[in-house]
């Protein structure tokens, strides 16, 4: 398997996922909140490590308690972080996202507040030690350099690049990769209305690169070095359940193809594959297991005594609250009866072992953690709706049929 280093951004992503997609000036309460490590690169590591490959990262970090998180969150994804460029004063750049439950987009608003990755910084690195280089297509005016130096350095080593957006001088940089994927939005803001069109003007300024042009629920637009254009359909699914990162799967599927020799329609095949696979599911873990039929809403793994654990559920009217019980797992109806809102709506719910209860973080409402009956507080009597749940062997949690 390659060794492959990624030069691009790490983000913090905070993803609210809500009912449907707000109007402007509307209210409204998302369903769940998570924090994850997102940037198209980190992304796409994370992906190639899942797909056995050795990730790593260069990027920059800011100097808040973030950065700090994003680190860990690279770590625990098996991608390699020596190569940080650290910024005291700058900030963890932050994407806020919108993820729409009825269809599964995703919107982002992201704040960047640190400076770029320095030519210097790359220069000093032993890029000749890996096997693949994928960058983002940012920071044009460093990134001319690094590609300059990869281009005189490497002998045998493939580079990549993505092309998200348009950018100034950015085309000048296409014949220095061997392959470049292409967004939709940077061939609308082209002026283009599909990747054909796109592909067949940038085969003119990188007649020897592979081009490939991603369009959503279009599919992709592709063309080995100097050969015809072709067009692979996307893989369609029976529920589109989160869109964010397909992308970036796309390309990681494509690098990994690519990266064992395979011809570009099939790395192309691969790569929309991957993608259909990501957007059945939450997140980017264990996109290689099989998707199931039904998805769980979590694993007991991940519960552990004395604490809940919120997820969302698309078949019930609120997220569920998961807790680790002596008479086994307990699942509740996120929503407290005394004024409709989320346990966690002010804090987390806290958890008391001794007296067996948890307490809603908005009026302090106690529950029993047997029967969810409220024993103190403002809605004495009342209860929280039971979630009926079976598990599986594997301890994946589901909601009974
Ligand atoms: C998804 C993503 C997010 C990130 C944003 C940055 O492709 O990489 O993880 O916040 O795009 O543009």
């Amino acid at each position: 398997m390659a060794k492959i280093l990624g030069i691009g951004n790490t983000v913090l992503d905070i993803i609210l996922k809500t009912p449907h997609y707000p109007r402007e000036d509307e209210e409204l309460r998302a369903n769940t909140r998570h924090f994850e490590v997102g940037g198209n690169v980190s992304n796409s590591l994370y992906v190639l490590s899942q797909l056995g490959h050795e990730s790593s990262i260069m990027t920059t970090i800011g100097g808040d308690d973030s950065a700090k998180q994003l680190l860990n969150g690279l770590k625990s994804h098996q991608i390699n972080t020596d190569h940080t460029q650290r910024f005291i004063q700058g900030q963890t750049p932050t994407s806020y996202i919108i993820q729409n439950a009825e269809t599964g987009s995703r919107t982002i608003t992201h704040y960047r507040d640190l400076p770029e990755l320095s030519f210097d910084y790359f220069a000093k690195v032993e890029i000749e030690n890996y096997d693949w280089l994928h960058f983002e297509g940012r920071n044009i005016e460093n990134l001319t350099g690094m590609l300059n130096i990869a281009k005189t350095f490497l002998t045998h080593q493939p580079i990549s690049l993505e092309i998200e957006k348009e950018r100034e001088g950015i085309e000048a940089l296409f014949p220095q990769a061997n392959v470049l994927f292409f967004s939709h939005h940077y061939a609308r803001q082209k002026g283009f209305d599909d990747g054909k069109a796109l592909l067949e003007e940038i085969k003119m300024l990188a007649p020897e690169s592979h081009l490939i042009c991603t369009w959503g629920a279009q599919g992709a637009w592709f063309c080995q070095a100097g050969q015809e254009i072709q067009h692979q359909p996307i893989h369609s699914i029976p529920q589109t359940i989160d869109t964010l990162g397909a992308g970036d799967t796309f390309n990681a599927a494509v690098i990994d193809a690519l990266s064992q020799n395979k011809p570009l329609s099939e790395a192309v095949e691969a790569g929309s594959k991957l993608a259909a696979r990501k957007c059945q599911q939450q997140g980017l873990d264990n996109l290689l297991t099989e998707i199931k039929e039904k998805q769980p809403l979590a694993n007991i793994k991940q519960l552990s005594n004395a604490k809940t654990m919120v997820v969302p559920c698309a078949d019930l009217p609120h997220s569920v609250i998961l807790i680790k019980h002596d008479t086994g797992i307990k699942a509740y109806e996120n929503n407290c009866p005394h004024q409709d809102v989320p346990l966690n709506e002010a804090y987390k719910i806290d958890v008391n072992p001794f007296e067996k209860t948890m307490k809603c973080s908005v009026h302090d409402a106690f529950f029993n953690i047997e029967d969810g009956v409220c024993v103190e507080g403002p809605c004495m009597n009342d209860e929280l709706v039971t979630v009926p749940i079976e598990i599986d062997d594997s301890g994946d949690i589901y909601l009974a049929t």
